[in-house]
């Protein structure tokens, strides 16, 4: 990609385009490995505007964009955890979900962690796979009642 990848601290200003982005990317993305009923409820999970507060200010939390236009986002939890990690359903497989997960890395040595884990969908596998990650175990979540298949990640640094 020839356009800069911008990376910036979240603030609570971001939320509602995190929400946009959020449940767009679910609904045209993960949609190709999860049921009507897991996207409408796993989409809904975004709408707590609190929890995305809280999230900003107690996760590290990174927004990436391209030319002042939020493109993804990704947040660490508890130093090494990453609990999140989306990039715009318009551009995909440019660089962006690369460029955040090396500036999450970063910040986990920086919290002198030698592991990073994680528990992703389906659809993100083969990206982590891609950044050497081992699945330890598949595993099921349940999001507004309705439960989820989800990997359980790891990488050792
Ligand atoms: C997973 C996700 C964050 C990856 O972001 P991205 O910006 O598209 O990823 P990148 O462009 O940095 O991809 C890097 C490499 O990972 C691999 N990869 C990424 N997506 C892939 C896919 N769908 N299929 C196969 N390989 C893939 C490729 O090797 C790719 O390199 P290449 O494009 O040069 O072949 C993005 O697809 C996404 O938002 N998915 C939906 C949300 C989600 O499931 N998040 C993860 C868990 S919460």
């Amino acid at each position: 990609m020839n356009k800069a990848i911008d990376i910036r601290p979240a603030t609570l200003e971001d939320i509602p385009k995190i929400i946009t982005l959020f449940r767009d990317t679910i609904s045209h993305i993960n949609k190709k490995h999860y049921s009507e009923k897991q996207i409408t409820a796993w989409s809904s999970s975004a709408d707590s505007i609190e929890e995305w507060e809280k999230r900003i200010a107690k996760f590290y939390f990174i927004i990436a964009e391209i030319e002042n236009n939020m493109v993804g986002f990704a947040y660490l939890k508890n130093g090494n955890y990453l609990e999140g990690l989306f990039v715009h359903t318009e551009y995909q497989r440019k660089g962006i979900g690369s460029k955040l997960l090396r500036i999450i890395e970063s910040q986990v040595m920086m919290n002198d962690f030698e592991v990073l884990k994680s528990d992703v969908t389906k659809t993100a596998l083969p990206f982590f796979d891609n950044k050497y990650f081992e699945v330890l175990k598949k595993q099921n979540k349940t999001i507004k009642g309705v439960g989820f298949e989800h990997f359980l990640v790891e990488k050792q640094f």
